[in-house]
């Protein structure tokens, strides 16, 4: 495979640029891409070579201060050797030739429904003209767009236009990465902001004809947006315009452009006839993110790709902020934790582990994953815990002061903290350095009225990191007292050495130890409670988080004991849900969040964790148990809440309404395993909004009724793309295990499987894949299915593709029978003809 890109290998650039001129020509085939780059020698590197990456490029002309020059252009690019440039200054101009229609990488300039839109981040500006395409080379852009399209848009304030021409000037310098065009016939939806100074800034979400009705949520939390970072970071927006573009074929979920922010069409379009609760609240975190994105990440943004952490953990951090004030704090933080265990603590324990600021890469795109994003941001809320709110807000404002406009490092991150509060850090920084999740062991000793807190540490060994230092972990703990009155108040503690005891003294009874409160640290809490402890801290903990894992952990005992003993639900687990059942007084989001059991994914990765080698299909059995226990135990109130919570208002999307829905779903869930979905189907019938509407089918497809209902479904929304995609993650998501496979293998083959769509793809493989004893069939057709169309995938969105193959990452888990032939399914992978560096350098990495 090719040489990795080490972070120790860091070079400065040899040159620096002080303007960009860039003239396109559209055409679907035959795009000319005019560059003129006024380039200035870096007196840090002085006599070097100037290398320009290019890729797919067909090279027309070039001149360097208006005299031809004769170039070589190599796979890669090319190089202009020190020996033929001027001294001082000059200019670099050249025409190249690129094919928009035969870009199907999505990287670069492409055409998504009649539309021409970029994306650049991270490798994807040298696919548009040779530059050196790294983020520590900023510079001003004027771009200038001729095409008969009506819509011509890119990055910056609006410089004129004409017939069949529009030009942009964007003043702030930027990295390539965060350049974008946009051209098509397309329609916007306008507002207005005035920021704190006073700027009036023209707001415009451009969509393409027929979807002008789904963006007034999108527009409402980008004001909120705006608002929220002056209020809050006292940061303002700082260009005339800003632009969003929501495009149907996108790899991700949308990019930050300067000033041009462009978005998967899910992000963005919304109504409550084709909108969840949930595909709002997503529109709303990521509106915010990629707004957050101007000053953490544009304005400052990173030297280079190992960095990544840098703006992507800050911009979460940052968005986790804005809609824990949006939306509640307890159900926020929750939700997060829910995330950050299924997906970051399963990146973080299997093959792809890697740290925060990963030290070496072959393809970065491989990179933008829930370490850098989700534990990035855990990273810095710890740091916040850590520093307190003053020391944060004084940390951020040097932080912003100091380096506005530059490139930075994680090390300049923190040592703005360690300024602006006196702490030394350099035992945190191994937040960023060590990858593997550290697991914090907790004893108890009670004698003589004294409480005894015993607290350790482990970090396991992961890929390339055998040994680990102890880690500075935050854990916030208060203890709750036999009448259940707290104790002792919130406290964070810190983890610093292998080991700690805390003494609490003075206690008349045995108090329960209420530990990792708001989940103060991303750690694995291994502790055995005293019997009835979870129980106690479900019933009286103060704080909703830990309240809510005193739960969960009750949950998954009861499922241990049920996979592994076959036992049956334990009644005292039962006997506990009972106020989360009836109590009114509890928000209807936690209460809903609390009657989640955990899925099958997370009871797999709780198992794997003890030691036990996890079987998909006893997994699936015990759970279905567990759910037909509650609804059997509190059927009467479960179907109380289904009529109690009915709509009687027309729909809202604010979080309350949100709340009350996922309670009332939640019932219905539940309820459905013993009516075989009889009031599901009253559900289904009734639903003026697709939150329950959706909810309701899932039931019906559970229940092992859904055919009707679903071809009723297709019927109605067949026109409406982003509910096509949710009928297809349905039917793969929900079907009996035993039938995932036959079903996604027919869906495959339906007409409006379109599998160059990513949301499409990702619609019904994330939804078999997802369907955890649907996927690990023990005769491995999950895995051969996937394979066939990873590799079909793979020579056309080398990207996507590789994202969506960490499906396989947690495959060691498994038994013997089932690791041979996801092993199989891998190398089938690995050996494909047209096999690209991002794919190959995950098969390696998960056969490693
Ligand atoms: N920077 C983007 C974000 O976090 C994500 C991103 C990175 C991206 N690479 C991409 C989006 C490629 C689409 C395609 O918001
Ligand atoms: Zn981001």
């Amino acid at each position: 495979m090719r040489q990795p890109i080490r972070l120790s290998d860091y070079t400065p650039p040899s040159h620096l640029i002080e303007r960009v001129d860039l003239t396109f020509r559209l055409d679907p085939t035959a795009t000319r891409v005019t560059s003129k780059i006024r380039f200035r020698p870096n007196p840090a590197r002085p006599g070097a070579d100037l290398r320009l990456d290019g890729e797919d490029l067909k090279l027309i002309s070039a001149t360097i201060d208006g005299a031809k020059v004769e170039v070589a252009p190599d796979a890669t690019g090319l190089t202009l050797p020190a020996a033929h440039l001027p001294d001082g200054p000059f200019d670099w101009q050249a025409e190249v030739e690129i094919d928009p229609q035969a870009n199907t990488a999505l990287e670069g300039l492409y055409i998504s429904k009649g539309m021409y839109c970029t994306q650049c981040e991270a490798e994807g500006f040298r696919r548009i003209t040779y530059y050196p395409d790294r983020p520590d080379v900023m510079a001003p852009f004027k771009v200038r767009i001729e095409s008969d399209l009506p819509v011509l848009l890119s990055n910056g304030n609006p410089a004129g236009q004409g017939a069949g021409w529009a030009e942009w000037d964007d003043p702030h310098p930027k990295p390539a990465y965060l350049f974008a065009l946009v051209a098509g016939d397309l329609v916007a939806t306008r507002d207005r902001f005035t920021t704190a100074s006073g700027r009036d800034v023209d707001l415009a979400i451009w969509v393409r004809k027929g979807d002008e009705d789904k963006t007034g949520y999108a527009m409402d939390a980008l004001k909120r947006s705006m608002a929220w970072d002056e209020r809050r970071y006292g940061r303002e927006y700082d260009l005339d315009q800003f632009n969003v573009v929501a495009v149907d074929d996108f790899n991700m979920g949308a990019m930050e452009n300067k000033g041009l922010n462009i978005f998967n069409s899910r992000y963005v379009l919304a109504s409550p006839e084709i909108a969840t609760d949930e595909d709002y609240a997503s529109i709303e975190r990521i509106i915010a993110h990629e707004y957050f994105h101007n000053w953490t990440g544009n304005r400052i943004t990173c030297r280079d790709w190992f960095q990544l952490s840098l703006k992507e953990g800050l911009t979460v951090y940052r968005d986790q902020q804005f809609m824990a004030e949006a939306r509640g704090g307890a159900v926020q933080r929750i939700n997060e934790a829910l995330t950050l265990r299924a997906r970051q603590f399963r990146e973080d324990g299997g093959p792809l582990a890697h740290p925060v600021r990963p030290s070496e890469y072959v393809e970065i795109n491989n990179f933008y994953t829930a370490t850098v994003y989700e534990k990035g941001a855990e990273v810095i809320r710890m740091l916040a815990t850590l520093v307190g709110e003053e020391g944060y807000a004084k940390a951020l404002d040097l932080y912003f002061d100091r380096h506005d406009g530059q490139a930075c490092t994680i090390e300049d991150w923190l040592k703005v903290f360690e300024e602006a509060t006196g702490r030394d850090l350099s035992q945190f920084k191994r937040w960023y350095e060590q990858a593997g999740t550290p697991r914090v062991r907790v004893s108890e000793e009670w004698q003589d009225g004294r409480f005894r807190l015993r607290l350790s540490q482990t970090v396991p060994p992961t890929p390339g990191q055998p040994k680990k230092a102890p880690m500075a972990i935050p854990v916030a703990l208060g203890l709750i007292g036999a009448n259940g009155q707290e104790v002792a108040p919130t406290q964070v503690v810190e983890l610093t050495e292998d080991e700690i005891t805390l003494d609490f003294e003075g206690l008349g009874t045995r108090p329960v130890p209420s530990l990792l409160r708001g989940f103060s640290a991303p750690v694995v809490l291994v502790h055995a409670p005293e019997p009835g402890a979870l129980a106690h801290l479900l019933a009286h903990d103060t704080d909703p988080f830990a309240r809510w894992e005193a739960g969960r952990r009750l949950a998954l005992q009861a499922a241990e004991a049920m996979i592994l003993e076959e036992a049956p639900a334990d009644p005292a687990w039962l006997a506990a849900l009972a106020p989360v059942v009836r109590d009114e007084s509890l928000d209807p989001a936690f209460r809903a969040l609390m009657l989640r059991l955990p899925d099958d994914e997370t009871l797999a990765a709780h198992l794997a964790d003890r030691g036990t080698t996890p079987d998909p299909d006893a997994i699936h059995a015990a759970r279905r148990a567990m759910r037909r226990a509650v609804a059997g135990r509190f059927d009467a109130d479960l179907r109380g809440l289904v009529n109690a919570l009915a709509p009687v208002v027309p729909y809202s999307p604010d979080a309350a309404s949100a709340g009350r829905r996922a309670l009332r779903m939640t019932a219905l869930g539940l309820v459905a395993q013993t009516d075989r979905g009889e009031m599901a189907e009253v559900v289904f019938k009734a639903a003026d909004n697709m939150t329950e509407q959706l909810a309701a089918l899932a039931c019906l497809i559970d229940a092992g009724r859904g055919e009707t209902a679903l071809a009723a479904f297709h019927d109605r929304w067949q026109q409406e793309r982003l509910v096509i995609d949710k009928w297809f993650a349905l039917q793969t998501g929900h079907a009996q295990p035993a039938r995932a496979v036959t079903v996604a293998e027919g869906l495959s083959a339906h007409p409006d499987f379109d599998w160059t769509n990513p949301n499409r793809f990702r619609a019904l493989f994330g939804g078999l894949v997802g369907n955890h004893a649907g996927f690990h069939r023990s005769d491995g057709s999950g895995y051969d299915l996937l394979a066939d169309w990873l590799i079909r995938l793979d020579a056309r969105n080398p990207q996507f593709a590789a994202r969506m193959s960490t499906a396989f990452e947690a495959w060691r888990r498994y038994d013997s029978a089932r690791q041979a032939r996801a092993r199989a399914a891998l190398e089938r992978i690995g050996r494909h003809a047209r096999l690209s560096r991002d794919m190959g350098e995950m098969v390696e990495r998960m056969l490693e």
